[in-house]
């Protein structure tokens, strides 16, 4: 069992590295006043204007239990997925090999064979169970903003999991949780004006369980950024 790391004993740049998606956790839940302080200090996120458009929408113990439920029934039952916001459908180079790579490293530690549909099935299905995790957070923001807003909530995604890390808590951003936003809003009591753009399951992680011997590497520096000095 991982026991939580004291905030400031950790580096930025050690925060950064640590940090990894992990797919399988204990069942035991983060205290309270720890739950707290992590979105409190997430608040610190800079934002265009200071407009701070971030929602979130977090559920533990039995309300983070009759989530999960209603998820994964929706998907069992085949319920059509509903998001407020699309997603590329296709990726052409490089970014399909990226997106190919990540899927088959976790597939090979969970042991699913390329054409083996009920083993993909299953890793998906995981993600509505929030990898078992004690707490799922829903994060949206107000359906009128575009994409130069949702930047803002993407780096309070960011700024949020770095701040777990460095509480020893761990995390996996889910864009699979935008599927059923109506569910999300019912749950919450929200109104429709907010659009759910990603989820984040969190906890502490199960080091037993194979997902989480998934390392996703990264581009050389030179696939993504261009230094010009003249
Ligand atoms: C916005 C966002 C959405 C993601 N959605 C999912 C998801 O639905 N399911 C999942 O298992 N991983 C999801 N991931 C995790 C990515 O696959 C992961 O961040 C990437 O492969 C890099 O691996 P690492 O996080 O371990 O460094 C998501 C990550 C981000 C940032």
């Amino acid at each position: 069992m991982s026991e939580p790391t004291q905030l400031s004993a950790m580096s930025l740049e050690d925060a950064i590295r640590e940090r990894r998606s992990v797919r399988g956790f204990e069942d035991r839940p983060v205290d309270p006043q720890t739950l707290r302080s992590i979105f409190e200090l997430a608040q610190r996120a800079p934002s265009n204007c200071n407009i701070q458009p971030w929602r979130v929408f977090v559920a533990s113990d039995g309300a983070c239990r009759h989530l999960r439920k209603r998820l994964v029934e929706a998907v069992t039952k085949g319920t059509p997925p509903n998001p407020d916001f699309s997603y590329p459908g296709k990726f052409e180079q490089p970014y399909r090999n990226h997106q190919v790579d990540c899927a088959v490293a976790l597939y090979n530690e969970m042991g699913i064979e390329r054409n083996d549909k009920a083993g993909r099935f299953r890793a998906m299905l995981r993600n509505f169970e929030f990898f078992d995790a004690p707490h799922i957070a829903f994060i949206g923001m107000n359906k009128s903003f575009g994409e130069t807003v949702a930047l803002d909530v993407g780096i309070y995604l960011q700024t949020l999991m770095l701040t777990m890390t460095a509480h020893g808590i761990s995390s996996c951003a889910q864009g699979s949780m935008r599927s059923y936003p109506d569910i999300v809003r019912e749950e919450f009591d929200v109104s429709d004006d907010i659009h759910i753009l990603v989820g984040l399951s969190f906890g502490y992680e199960d080091s037993e369980a194979p997902a989480n011997r998934t390392r996703i590497d990264r581009a050389d520096v030179g696939e993504n950024v261009i230094f010009k000095d003249e």
